[in-house]
């Protein structure tokens, strides 16, 4: 089978140098290499490695101290046979560079490194895939923003992931980042007894600590609290947000996260490392002034554009705004329009079993569903579903 070089590659950094991070961050932006977390030792990146299973790991060899690393090359040659592994170093000499492939890895870059460089050492791993990357699926990410309070975030992610769920037979889970936190237990009727604060207390966030916190619902779909309340929620990080990403994507194969409106470096986070953003939108002028300033943050903070859609909720045809007037307000294509669809909606809360599935021929239901399937159409397209390849 041919290896898929269109697909974006995912890299790990693990630098000690946080200006060298960003530099790599920078450089590699929109060149088909996404970097998926960050890390300034190998202890805390062998934790990444685990839950995001990146393709590839750049790797800083320490001029003093080569051991450890080394020892870390070797770990990660043993448990992620198919992860390329490219070094840096101060010192370029031959013996150095011979124990490092010895070690396990496939390139080696001089320090400082050079954009080049780094450009060339990737291209030559990606064509070393055919036999070292390894056939692996991970889900899908899927991040639900809202432009604007109460315009239908939690409706969508539990009304699309029952979709999802029910059409696809896919596994999927629902994840509740928006303040205040329980919305989408309340529409699931399934209140959470415990929250990813509860999977903290030591070390990774991994997959057994978090099946104990995750709470399955009669309709088919799973639910994470992220916390109990804003509060606590300050304990989580920007890291735990990575390994949360990476370890449930490896056991779901769509995880739906509802953002809600908030911004700070936790969902910056999601943000960056999701596959796919749905920007809910409505038909009025300042919800779309909203979204016109959501779209120009995710510009600056280098988010893809092609990953950003905009999803318009509560779509009626006799609004004063046309389709039109909000693509051109907008400057890119409607995704996705939602019908207002009142009662079904109303009745989905009262009875806590959302729309899809309390009224599944409501044309609110049909919508989510048809939405459904053309998020799962695009599977094949995702970058991280990865080809067989060997
Ligand atoms: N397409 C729709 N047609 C009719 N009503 C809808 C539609 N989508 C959502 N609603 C209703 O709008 C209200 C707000 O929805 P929801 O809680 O999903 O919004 P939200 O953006 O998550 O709000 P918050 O900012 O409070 O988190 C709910 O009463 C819901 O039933
Ligand atoms: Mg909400």
């Amino acid at each position: 089978m041919a290896t898929n070089n269109n697909r974006n590659l995912r890299l790990v950094v693990i630098d000690s140098d946080a200006a060298a991070r960003a530099y790599i961050k920078r450089w590699l932006a929109g060149k088909g290499v996404r970097v998926v977390g960050e890390s300034e030792d190998c202890n805390s990146g062998l934790r990444l490695a685990r839950g995001l299973q990146p393709d590839l790991v750049l790797l800083e060899l320490p001029a003093k101290g080569a051991t450890p690393t080394m020892e870390f090359v070797k770990r990660i040659r043993m448990e992620f046979p198919g992860t390329g592994i490219i070094l840096s170093a101060h010192d370029a000499s031959p013996q150095l560079i011979l124990s490092c492939i010895r070690a396990g890895a496939q390139e080696f870059v001089a320090r400082p490194i050079d954009g080049a460089e780094l450009d060339k050492a990737i291209e030559h791993v990606r064509q070393l895939s055919g036999v070292t990357l390894q056939n692996k699926t991970r889900g899908r990410v899927i991040s639900v923003l809202s432009s604007k309070g109460g315009i239908g975030a939690t409706s969508i992610t539990a009304n699309l992931g029952i979709a999802l769920s029910e059409r696809t037979g896919s596994r999927v889970v629902l994840v509740d980042m928006s303040f205040p936190f329980g919305d989408l237990g309340v529409m699931l009727d399934a209140p959470a007894r415990y929250s990813l604060t509860d999977a903290l207390a030591e070390g990774a966030i991994e997959e057994t600590k978090l099946r104990s916190v995750l709470v399955s619902s009669a309709a088919g779909v799973h639910l994470l609290n992220v916390a109990a309340s804003p509060e606590v929620s300050e304990e989580i990080t920007r890291r735990h947000m990575v390994e949360l990403v990476g370890t449930l994507s490896t056991m779901f194969d769509y995880v739906l996260i509802d953002i809600g409106r908030q911004m700070d470096e936790r969902t910056v986070e999601i943000l960056e490392l999701c596959d796919t953003v749905l920007l809910v939108s409505a038909l009025d002028l300042p919800t779309i002034r909203n979204t016109v300033c959501f779209t120009g943050i995710l510009s600056k903070l280098n988010i893809d554009r092609e990953k950003t859609h905009v999803v318009l909720n509560r779509y009626h045809k006799k609004s004063r705004l046309s389709l039109d007037d909000v693509e051109t307000m907008i400057d890119r294509k409607v995704y996705w329009s939602i019908p207002n669809d009142y009662a079904p909606m109303s009745m989905a809360i009262d009875r806590g079993v959302p729309a899809v599935k309390n009224e599944p021929r409501s044309k609110v239901s049909k919508s989510f569903v048809d939405l459904a399937e053309r998020i799962h159409s695009l599977g094949t397209d995702h970058p991280d579903a990865v080809e067989a390849v060997g």
